[in-house]
């Protein structure tokens, strides 16, 4: 049994860590190559991170632009009554969980207050109006419970996705080089699919309301340092990469 396999299906690192930063890195590294390993590490890695807040057998789960799904099974896996919601059919593949549901994360199919934990990991980036998606994430969490929401903010090296590092030159210079180093339209659009999100701006905006307190923003992925990364203004629009925050919904 390696680290990385853990016990009980836990990706089982200390976070953060150099050596959970490795095995992120090195997984994301063999995407192409061997995507369902990549994914069920990341997919085990994000459990874990809910799981420092509670575990989560016999709550409910609910994972949001979830994609293929590979998080609602590792929560399913933990015992938890995880659903998953996702609009775009193409993302969910040939085998999404059994009871997916095609739906926006800006209108959920479902009543306040019915998930434990509110899930949404680097879907933020993909919303054009990011106080929507969260008053919606904020509106199913029961009182309590626990909102996690990860994404890749505009000015992070990895802001471009597949035409970054190159976004630092404008977004219509990337995509347009992208174009023609791989003879292909890029996934993403600025504006379209992809929009610019900052950290600032997200820290001030879930600080500022009444209805969740923030009980963590982190750097996603990095080995150390993570909180501190995200108290420099400036530095951590460049330096956080990913931002994690875990708010927990106030009483009404
Ligand atoms: C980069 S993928 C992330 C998939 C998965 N959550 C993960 O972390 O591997 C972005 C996902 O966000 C979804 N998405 C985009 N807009 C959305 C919206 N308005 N509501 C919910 N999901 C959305 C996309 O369909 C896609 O599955």
């Amino acid at each position: 049994m390696t680290a990385a396999t853990g016990v009980n299906g836990r990706a089982g690192f200390r976070d953060p860590s150099p050596a959970r930063s490795l095995a992120l890195f090195r997984a994301f590294l063999r995407e192409q190559s061997d995507p369902e390993a990549c994914y069920a590490l990341l997919a085990r890695d994000a459990a874990d991170q809910v799981e420092a807040y509670g575990k989560v057998a016999g709550k409910v789960v609910v994972d949001v632009g979830g994609g293929s799904g590979h998080f609602t099974r590792e929560f399913r896996a933990r015992g938890a009554q995880a659903l998953l919601f996702e609009p775009d059919t193409t993302e969910l593949g040939q085998d999404p969980p059994a009871g997916t549901v095609v739906a926006d994360g800006y209108l959920l199919p479902l009543p306040d207050a019915s998930a434990d934990v509110t899930f949404s990991s680097n879907v933020l980036e993909h919303v054009a109006d990011r106080d929507t998606f969260v008053s919606e994430l904020v509106r199913v969490t029961r009182p309590g419970g626990l909102i996690y929401v990860a994404f890749t903010n505009w000015l992070s090296p990895w802001g471009g996705h597949e035409w970054a590092p190159w976004h630092y030159l404008g977004a219509d210079r990337a995509q347009a080089r992208y174009r023609r180093r791989t003879g292909r339209a890029p996934k993403h659009t600025l504006g379209e699919n992809l929009f610019a999100h900052h950290i600032g701006a997200t820290l001030r905006h879930v600080r500022a309301r009444d209805d969740v307190s923030v009980v963590a923003a982190r750097s996603r992925y990095w080995p150390f340092l993570a909180e501190a990364v995200t108290r420099v203004p400036g530095v951590r629009e460049f330096a956080t990469w990913n931002l994690l925050l875990i708010l927990r919904r106030c009483p009404p």
